[in-house]
């Protein structure tokens, strides 16, 4: 019998859906699952008062969506509480917006117990179980306590901070910690594995030989750095082709000749937009004579309205926007587009196409894959350039980008003027070793890599425990 690949997360690209999922992880989820048999599971993006308690099932292809809806106390506690106001600043290195409560906390134990509970009416013993992202982080314990043996792997999408960063979360250990319940634990970066390493010694566990694993309560867990990539040849023939198209030609029209600097990113606070914003102004105020001749086009669909600091920043980016048009804009040229609307991969390869610039500057990501998009999109013969946060995980595969440091306002018109009077031959140079690096690195090759390690840790297990069981009679 086929193994069959379980794949759980909390957000699912269900193809149902009218609109894409936001974030890096459904796409790459997506792509991974591409061909391969197996079943997603996760929230199905509805809330209500009383969800129904049976999931809904969905086949298409050959997997199996199976989706819960949360109740309004789950979904503030468990999503918008201790997931997206405690973990996610926390991981992004921003303890100052961390809002830790119990309740809150409560809530995302309840919901990863709900979901094991679920799972396990689906769970066959010759599965292969890959959990997502800080959501799920005690998934695996739970569906130990269930007495689910099947190899268990997890990844994590966003970055992962060294101890001190950790440890001012309280309870740690009860989150955290619940990692040492997975046979591999996968990140985006060397950096992110090594800090894992660092906590789980902290917690009182020991270092493997070769440094790949680690033993915790007598738990083994083995670590690896996995870059999830994109689909590389299909991203740069979806461009090639969606530069034809109505809509990219109505945008460029739109432009009078102006050149294109293009940002992509979800409403958030780990993204930098009021940096970014305030770099393109300085930009502008080094460099009067690129008035009226270059546009920043900034698309911005918001997730998470409800919590406090996403609301906050959406009115302060819109006022910072406005301010910088109210001073530097003409009757004839917005310096600044600002857009809260999701568009399509093939509307957003288009636009990438044919902007010359993308500004990717986040202070603090996991991967980024608008950084790879961009470069998938672009002509070869005639490519933009990349300028690219050094912050960002995609910055270990594309050093050949324009790296800056986001933090720095006045590292922006430097950056920008540089990548507007780019030669060809420096455009072509860097294109070339970044494009190279994201087919070898590719969403492909993120799953194969991962599925590997993931099934060797049961040889490894298998072995370990022969080993124990022989020197038992020695
Ligand atoms: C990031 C996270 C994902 C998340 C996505 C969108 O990419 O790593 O886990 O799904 O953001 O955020 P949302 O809260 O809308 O799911």
């Amino acid at each position: 019998m086929v193994a069959r690949l379980v794949v759980v997360s909390n957000r699912v690209a269900l193809p149902t859906a009218r609109k894409q999922a936001a974030g890096g992880l459904s796409i790459a989820v997506k792509a991974a699952m591409k061909g391969r048999t197996g079943v997603w599971f996760g929230w199905s993006g509805k809330v209500s008062e009383n969800p129904p308690t049976q999931p809904q099932i969905i086949h298409r292809n050959k997997i199996t969506f199976v989706v819960l809806d949360l109740s309004t106390a789950d979904y503030q506690e468990y999503y918008s509480g201790y997931a997206n106001r405690v973990l996610w600043p926390t991981l992004h290195y921003r303890v100052d917006l961390a809002e830790f409560t119990r309740t809150d906390f409560n809530g995302y134990v309840r919901v990863n117990q709900i979901f094991a509970d679920n799972l396990s009416n689906i769970i066959q013993p010759e599965d292969i179980i890959w959990v997502h992202d800080y959501h799920l982080m005690p998934l695996a314990r739970e569906l130990r306590r269930r007495g689910h043996e099947n190899p268990i792997g997890f990844f994590l999408h966003i970055p992962y901070p060294p101890p001190d960063i950790l440890t001012t979360l309280p309870h740690h250990e009860e989150s955290l910690g619940t990692l040492s319940y997975y046979d591999l634990v996968g990140f985006q970066t060397d950096n992110d594995r090594d800090n894992f390493g660092r906590y789980i010694v902290m917690l009182g566990g020991t270092e493997g030989r070769d440094g790949t694993s680690f033993t915790l309560d007598r738990r083994t867990i083995r670590v690896g750095t996995f870059p999830v990539g994109i689909e590389t040849a299909i991203f740069a023939r979806l461009a090639r082709n969606a530069e034809r198209s109505a809509f990219t030609r109505s945008v460029e029209e739109s432009l009078g000749g102006k050149r294109l600097l293009v940002g992509a990113d979800r409403l958030d606070y780990t993204k930098g937009l009021p940096n970014r914003m305030e770099g393109f102004a300085q930009f502008l105020l080094a460099y009067p004579e690129w008035h009226g001749r270059a546009t920043l086009l900034q698309i911005t669909p918001t997730s998470r309205a409800d919590i406090q600091e996403y609301a906050d920043m959406n009115r302060a980016v819109s006022e910072l926007v406005g301010r910088i048009n109210g001073h530097h804009g003409e009757a004839d040229w917005t310096p600044i587009r600002y857009v809260n609307r999701t568009y399509s991969r093939t509307e957003l390869a288009g636009i990438y196409r044919v902007a010359d610039i993308a500004l990717v500057t986040p202070l603090r990501d996991g991967m980024n894959l608008v950084a790879k998009e961009y470069v998938a999109a672009q002509d070869p013969e005639d490519p933009g350039v990349l300028i690219l946060s050094q912050f960002a995980g995609a910055a270990a595969d594309l050093d050949a980008a324009l790296l800056i440091n986001p933090h720095e306002v006045e590292a922006f018109p430097g950056a920008i003027k540089h990548a507007l009077e780019m030669s060809l031959e420096e455009r072509r140079e860097r294109h070339g070793l970044m494009y190279k690096k994201i087919q070898e690195v590719d969403i492909h090759r993120w799953a194969r890599r991962f599925l590997a390690a993931l099934a060797q840790t049961q040889k490894a297990g298998l072995l370990e425990g022969i080993r124990s069981f022989l020197s038992a009679f020695a």
